[in-house]
């Protein structure tokens, strides 16, 4: 199982990949499900601006194609030092995979800048559970 420090290096390799040449904002996310496995992504942009895609968006990408899961740990690297916190979009996106204990990590290189839960993030949220399927 990856401690945070080493999730913040692997998000911020994959903000490093980042393609972000309208913003300029380039983000990595690094995730960890309940199983032990790692997926990290990166923000992508498109010349027609709305179809851009976040950084955790794709990470939660990366982790349905290999196999799916919850999400223990989730680590966000924006640009700089303040705190790149998910967008509302994002938040339902985590919540989509998270469990009881669903931490959200908002680091720059150096560290945890801000910690929350999901639920923190996004308090009495719509889920699976309000469509019976789980
Ligand atoms: N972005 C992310 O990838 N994750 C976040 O948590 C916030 C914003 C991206 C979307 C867009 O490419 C750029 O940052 C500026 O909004």
């Amino acid at each position: 199982m990856p401690d945070i420090p080493e999730l913040i290096r692997l998000a911020v390799a994959a903000r490093d990949r980042a393609y972000a040449p309208y913003s300029n904002h380039p983000v990595g996310a690094a995730l960890v499900t309940d199983a032990g496995g790692v997926y990290t992504g990166c923000n992508v942009e498109n010349a027609a601006y709305p179809l851009g895609s976040c950084a955790e968006q794709s990470a939660i990408s990366a982790m349905v194609l290999g196999g799916g899961g919850t999400i223990r740990e989730l680590v966000v690297v924006g640009p700089g030092d303040t705190p790149c916190t998910p967008c509302g979009g994002c938040r339902q996106r985590i919540r989509e995979f998270a469990g009881p204990g669903t931490k959200v990590h908002i680091c720059n290189e150096r560290g945890v800048l801000l910690t929350m839960t999901l639920d923190e993030l996004l308090p009495e949220s719509f889920g699976p559970k309000n469509l019976n399927q789980r």
